[in-house]
């Protein structure tokens, strides 16, 4: 199974390729599609900075690209992008790309935790070794916090059910896995379970890896990497 199917290419390199011989970072290289694209559309002089916060996304890029020698791969997140630039020693950027979300890899791997359709552990973390877990997190949530949590990132309505329903079942025991979650929930009779359940799941990865934090952080780094003129592309 391939690692993620890159979608949008053509219109992301259009938009964003403004000088074949610039210096591209790819924020979010999961599988390595979108910098692999990059790369044919860039010249001899061109480079590119693929980046990517879960290890096994720098893997997966660095076998796809390494045979490259205008790319390389980091690990870190974009929330840290002039940090990262600085620290590497790279120069003003003439575009960076994001293509926001999960992969199909993180999705389909039960041992991420990040689906309601497999058994896991519930870690949901784009990069496992740092941060709390969404286990941890539902362990430490008041229900009111929970509730907000579910209905702000989820677009749940049924938030407040849903927390209480978790709340009451981890005075029983904790819960640490994906299927012990979908069980509470579905306990809701929710009318649309697997609705419900993508909702919450959704929610829980956001607050993980405070998604919205790092995009904050992302939008101000952005506009210091790039030189005058420069893109931003987000998928
Ligand atoms: C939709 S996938 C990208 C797929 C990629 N375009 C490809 O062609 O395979 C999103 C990727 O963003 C990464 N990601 C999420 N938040 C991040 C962050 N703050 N910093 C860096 N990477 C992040 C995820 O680990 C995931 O690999």
């Amino acid at each position: 199974m391939g690692y993620h199917v890159p979608v949008m290419v053509r219109e992301v390199i259009e938009g964003l390729v403004v000088d074949p011989d610039g210096t591209y970072m790819d924020a979010t290289a999961g599988g390595g599609g979108h910098s692999e694209a990059l790369l044919h559309a860039l010249g001899e002089q061109g480079h590119l900075i693929a980046v990517d916060r879960d290890w096994e996304a720098v893997e997966a890029s660095q076998e796809r690209l390494s045979t490259d020698a205008r790319a390389v791969v980091w690990q870190g997140s974009f929330a840290e992008l002039g940090g990262l630039l600085a620290e590497q020693g790279g120069g003003a950027l003439s575009g960076v790309l994001f293509d926001l979300g999960v992969s199909s890899h993180q999705i389909d791997v039960p041992g991420r935790g990040f689906s309601y359709r497999e058994d896991g552990p519930l870690d949901m973390r784009m990069d496992p070794a740092a941060g709390q877990s969404a286990a941890d997190l539902l362990a430490v949530c008041s229900e009111i916090e929970l509730a907000e949590l579910i209905k702000r990132y989820g677009e749940e309505r049924q938030a407040r059910r849903i927390a209480r329903a978790i709340c009451r079942q981890r005075q029983l025991e904790p819960m640490r896995t994906t299927q012990g979650l979908r069980r509470v929930v579905a306990a809701t009779q929710p009318q649309m379970l697997n609705k419900t359940l993508a909702r919450v799941f959704q929610a829980l990865r956001i607050a993980v890896n405070d998604e919205l934090g790092a995009l904050d952080a992302l939008l101000e780094g952005a506009a210091r990497v790039l030189m005058p003129g420069g893109r931003l592309a987000a998928n």
